[in-house]
């Protein structure tokens, strides 16, 4: 689907409905509202309630549409059902000139969606991530491999991403490596400066967090034993965050609820978040947007999960994938707290994701390519030669 060359401002409707959407498209959707060429209508699912709505202050526009998706443990299929029916009507109503979506989850993959069902075109920002296995992360990596299918601008963060569609057979003129907004983000939020570090003590400060279905449950509970075992040790603080999943808290408050030295609170608003996450010493997470923001700000990441979509970090040496399996947490932990050159290698190895300019370049390119007077706007960057690197696996099996 090609975008008409229309007059501006270009009506550009940003879906978002989870945290870490709202994180992402914030600095695109400021941009966006900065610029004369654009208007940003941006649009909230509503897939998350109280975390989303924390996060909403960042975009720093007003949504123009919300919708009100969210039910405690809905299933996947209820969940797709309910966004794919408000949001077709959001866009029959709207008729946005595009539909702006990023990264993998249920929002993002029904937005673009219902965006091609009524012939508007789809930019996929952060594109083209993959682990190879369909089923892992759960429902993420499907949901990407389908947008990848449905969009006619792929924003991929980095080279190999980039490599990973036109491997799948997207044109590369559609393909655009951007860096990730993330970085953009987090550095904008960090220049304000105003979030307060939950840790307390002078210990080794330990920030962690996790969330993905396919860790919920038994794998969980023992990854909640393990980090108990951790804060044992006696010289460690540990910060968790809880995401507001009920199946999350099952799981890990009874392993971790009563220690001294482990504060589980609410999630924390982002500003607070990324003072928290420059204020520690090392990170345990399953994130996918933490695995980017902890290599920028110089923290060590151990990723607790069996893939990862993001192995630039792994291979730069600045994050290791060290699975769900209790002793392998606790051991890896155990080490780089108690190696000081292993600690020192990952901490200064350096950010994969990008120059904190993915949004400009991102702006700059929709300009072009809707004939809006881009002049105003940095040159678009260049695309990068495709860079398959095989199968496009990565996992610790
Ligand atoms: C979703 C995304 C995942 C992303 C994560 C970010 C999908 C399928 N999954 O997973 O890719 O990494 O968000 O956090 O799109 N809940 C609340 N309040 C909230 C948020 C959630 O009560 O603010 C509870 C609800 O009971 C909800 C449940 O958490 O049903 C799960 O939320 P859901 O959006 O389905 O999945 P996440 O695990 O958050
Ligand atoms: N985050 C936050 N507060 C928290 C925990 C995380 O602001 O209490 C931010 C974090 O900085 C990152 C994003 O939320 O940018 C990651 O969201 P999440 O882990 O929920 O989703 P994922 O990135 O795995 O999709």
């Amino acid at each position: 689907m090609s975008p008409n060359v229309i007059s501006t401002p270009v009506r550009a409707m940003l879906v978002l409905g989870t945290r870490p959407e709202a994180i992402k498209l914030a600095p695109l959707a400021r941009a966006m509202a900065a610029s004369p060429l654009f208007d940003p209508l941006v649009v909230t699912t509503g897939q998350h309630r109280e975390m989303l709505q924390q996060m909403l202050a960042l975009l720093k526009v007003p949504a123009r549409v919300e919708l009100d998706v969210m039910r405690d443990r809905q299933e996947l299929s209820k969940l797709t059902a309910r966004l794919i029916d408000g949001l077709g009507d959001v866009v029959r109503e709207q008729r946005p000139d595009l539909v702006v979506v990023q990264g993998d989850t249920t929002s993002a993959l029904t937005g673009a969606l219902a965006a091609f069902y009524e012939h508007v075109p789809v930019a996929h920002v952060e594109a083209g991530l993959r682990t190879g296995v369909l089923d892992n992360p759960f429902p993420e990596e499907l949901n990407r491999r389908l947008i990848g299918r449905v969009a006619r601008w792929h924003f991929a963060p980095t080279p190999r991403a980039a490599g990973h569609l036109t491997a799948e057979g997207v044109p590369a003129a559609e393909v655009f490596v951007t860096g990730n907004t993330v970085i953009d983000n987090l550095l904008w939020v960090l220049e304000e400066g105003t979030g307060a570090n939950l840790f307390e003590s002078d210990l080794r400060r330990v920030l962690v967090t996790l969330h993905r279905r396919e860790n919920q449950g038994d794998k969980m509970r023992a990854m909640g034993k393990a980090l108990r075992q951790l804060a044992d040790r006696g010289d460690v603080e540990i910060v968790l965050p809880l995401h507001k999943s009920p199946a999350v808290r099952e799981a890990l408050l009874p392993e971790l609820s009563g220690h001294a030295r482990i504060r589980v609170v609410e999630p924390l608003d982002y500003v607070d978040f990324s003072a928290t996450l420059a204020g520690c010493d090392l990170v345990m997470t399953d994130s996918g947007g933490i695995q980017e923001e902890a290599p920028s700000l110089g923290k060590p990441a151990l990723v607790l999960r069996t893939t990862t979509e993001r192995p630039e970090a792994v291979e730069a040496g600045a994050a290791a994938l060290v699975g769900t399996e209790p002793h392998a947490v606790l051991d890896a932990a155990v080490r780089l707290l108690d190696d000081a050159a292993a600690y020192e290698r990952m901490a200064t190895a350096g950010n994969p994701f990008g120059d904190g300019r993915a949004t400009e370049r991102i702006v700059a390119q929709l300009a072009e390519d809707f004939g809006a007077d881009a002049g105003v706007l940095p040159a678009p960057t260049t695309l990068i030669a495709p860079q398959p690197d095989g199968p496009g696996s990565y996992s610790t099996a």
